[in-house]
Order: C-alpha cells, then sequence, then structure tokens
C-alpha cells in the first residue's frame, strides 16, 4: 500500500486552517484535492472530517477518534497504527492522509509520498503542518497554478 500525505500549506508558514476551516477559498485547488483521493482510502481527524467529509469522493474513509463511534460512511479507529492496519485490510492500493495537525504528525514519518499544494500569498491561521526535513525527500514532479504551486515529493531512499 502507498501512504501518501496531501494538504494544502501557506507557502511562507505552513498554515493549513483558521476557525474550522480553510484559511483561503480557491477552488482549483479543492477541486485537485477531491481527484487525487478520488477512488481511494482517505484517513483524516475527527474535525476534518467534520468539515470536508460530505464533499469526499474517496471510496472509504478512516476517521481517527478517541471515542469511536459509529458515523454515516466512515470506519472510526482509536489510532494511527489502527487506522493503517484497516487500510491495508481492506486492500487500498493508495491511501491518502488528509490532516489535520496531529494526524500529519503521526503520518509523516510512515508515508511514501507527500503532496502539498503551496499557496501562494499571506495567510494567518491557527492550524500549521509539521515542520519536515526536506533531505528526506526529493521532488518528483510539480506544477504550476496561478494560486498555488503542487509538489510531489518522494521519500528519499536511505543510503
Ligand atoms: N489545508 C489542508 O490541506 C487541510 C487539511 C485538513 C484539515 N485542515 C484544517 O485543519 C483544521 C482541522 O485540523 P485539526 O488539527 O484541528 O483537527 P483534526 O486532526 O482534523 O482532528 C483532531 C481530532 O482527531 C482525532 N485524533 C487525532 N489524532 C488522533 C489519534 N492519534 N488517535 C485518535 N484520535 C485522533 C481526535 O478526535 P476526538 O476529539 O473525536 O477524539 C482529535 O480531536 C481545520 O482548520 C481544517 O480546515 C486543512
Amino acid at each position: 500500500m502507498e501512504l501518501i500525505v496531501i494538504a494544502a500549506v501557506g507557502c511562507g508558514n505552513r498554515v493549513i486552517g483558521r476557525d474550522g476551516g480553510l484559511p483561503w477559498n480557491i477552488p482549483d485547488e479543492y477541486q485537485q484535492f477531491l481527484e487525487h483521493i478520488r477512488g481511494h482510502t482517505v484517513i483524516m481527524g475527527r474535525i476534518s472530517w467534520e468539515i470536508f467529509g460530505e464533499d469526499l469522493t474517496s471510496a472509504r474513509h478512516i476517521v481517527l477518534t478517541r471515542n469511536p463511534r459509529k458515523v454515516r460512511n466512515a470506519i472510526t479507529v482509536p489510532s494511527f497504527e489502527q487506522a493503517l492496519e484497516r487500510a491495508e485490510a481492506i486492500g487500498s492500493r493508495r491511501t491518502f492522509v488528509a490532516g489535520g495537525a496531529s494526524v500529519y504528525e503521526e503520518a509523516l514519518s510512515e508515508a511514501d509520498a507527500l503532496y502539498l499544494s503551496y499557496v501562494k500569498g499571506e495567510y494567518s491561521g491557527d492550524t500549521f503542518f509539521p515542520d519536515f526535513d526536506p533531505a528526506d525527500w526529493s521532488v518528483e514532479w510539480t506544477r504550476e497554478h496561478p494560486a498555488f504551486e503542487f509538489v510531489a515529493y518522494g521519500r528519499r531512499a536511505v543510503a
């Protein structure tokens, strides 16, 4: 299974969220996110699920919560480790981790790839993508948009 961390981050400060939503309104970026996850498995935190869950085009949704319960259209699990186990068990070929902050933090050490949209301009917020070491990642491909630059990174093989 390929594990991919996907996020839109402020290009200067790695902001990802503000007041329970996104700091920006960039429909092209959001559409691109929905295209990437289409048909695959997505893992996300309970708050992000409450914000974005209705929109998702993924085939399977695994929601992290410390109070697992019945949720329409999703499996809930109490740890990131169990989220990975469930994704493997249901035969996911690609699994995307789609936030928020602490879920990205846990996923970074496990991920095979990072799909980051660097949003242009200055945005403030209250939720941030974790710092990561660029030395661990190589740029595989990029795509330039008026409002953001998309960069796909692959994990660099350990020498
Ligand atoms: N720019 C982007 O690409 C992007 C992507 C996603 C989200 N966001 C933004 O990020 C913000 C939301 O993110 P957030 O960091 O505040 O919240 P979040 O990660 O979406 O959700 C946090 C919740 O997830 C559960 N959780 C997290 N880690 C867990 C673990 N290891 N085990 C069990 N449960 C766990 C807990 O739920 P319980 O409280 O139920 O126990 C926790 O309260 C919003 O502003 C949103 O717009 C931005």
